[in-house]
């Protein structure tokens, strides 16, 4: 009778180890800016741009070379430029744009 008590709490340490391991993987790791902004780039850049920034498709600017102010890029993720659509529906908001830029602004050198 002992030991089945014993054995029993032992499963329950095991299943409850198992439920709260499962949680942790749904939550995920916890998203940093430099995580969000490199998702947000390779989610609506890379297509053209390349995930390191160079792959130039359609026309787009090599973003390593890309020498461009924080405004000025702003202005572009808004307005779209020539073959490069604006970006404000991807984006969705000012937050997201700041982290791209961000993003993009390590991808030079
Ligand atoms: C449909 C393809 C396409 C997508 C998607 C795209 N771009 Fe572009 N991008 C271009 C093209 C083409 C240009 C060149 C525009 C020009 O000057 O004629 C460009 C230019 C730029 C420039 C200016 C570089 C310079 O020095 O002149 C920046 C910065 C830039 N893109 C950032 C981004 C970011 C950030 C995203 C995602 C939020 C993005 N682009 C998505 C095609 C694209």
């Amino acid at each position: 009778m002992v030991l089945r008590s014993l054995y029993i709490s032992i499963c329950l340490i095991f299943i409850s180890a198992c439920t709260s391991a499962s949680n942790e993987i749904k939550s995920g790791p916890p998203e940093t800016p430099e995580v969000l902004g490199e998702n947000l780039f390779i989610m609506n850049c890379a297509a053209c741009h390349g995930d390191d920034g160079k792959l130039g498709a359609s026309g787009a600017k090599d973003l390593t070379k890309s020498r461009l102010k924080d405004h000025e890029i702003m202005k572009i993720l808004k307005e779209g430029k020539n073959s490069m659509p604006s970006m404000k529906a991807n984006l969705e908001t000012k937050k997201n744009m700041d982290l791209v830029i961000a993003h993009i602004k390590k991808l030079r050198h």
